[in-house]
């Protein structure tokens, strides 16, 4: 009998720490200067994810949530390629989230299109810094 009772908790548990898995987020944010546009488009590696071209407004956010998937077959990665400028000559593509070999629940990765380059932070309370300039066509 306490077998079982063990064995039931043990399921409870499991199913409840699977409810628990928050989905991971990735935004893309413009903060190049008031009245410039930030091209994006991002795609994702399962099912050949494909958000298309987009543009942001100055202070607009884009955010994609998703699932990990993570098996020796295949792997979660998003790759934005991210262009501003008057012809968007100024461009970057950034692999802006890539599973790791164990699936992860509520990861966070902010990416950031400054003037002089992309800002990142993986934690909310922190502050972003400067990882990559600007590519030029
Ligand atoms: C952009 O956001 C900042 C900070 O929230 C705000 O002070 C500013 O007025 C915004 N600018 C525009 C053009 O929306």
């Amino acid at each position: 009998m306490n077998h079982l009772i063990a064995f039931a908790l043990v399921i409870t548990m499991h199913f409840s720490l699977n409810e628990a898995c928050k989905p991971n987020f990735v935004e893309i944010h413009n903060q190049l200067a008031p009245g410039r546009v930030l091209k994006h488009h991002c795609r994702g590696s399962i099912n050949e994810q494909d958000k298309g071209v987009k543009y942001l407004k100055f202070n607009e956010t884009f955010v994609i949530e998703f699932s990990d998937v993570s098996s020796r077959r295949e792997r979660t990665v998003w790759t934005c390629l991210l262009s501003q400028g008057d012809k968007m000559e100024f461009f970057f593509d950034v692999q802006v989230y890539r599973a790791a070999s164990i699936e992860r629940c509520g990861q966070y990765r902010s990416w950031t299109a400054k003037s002089d380059g992309i800002w990142t932070r993986r934690d909310r309370t922190k502050p972003s810094g400067h990882v990559l300039n600007w590519k030029k066509k």
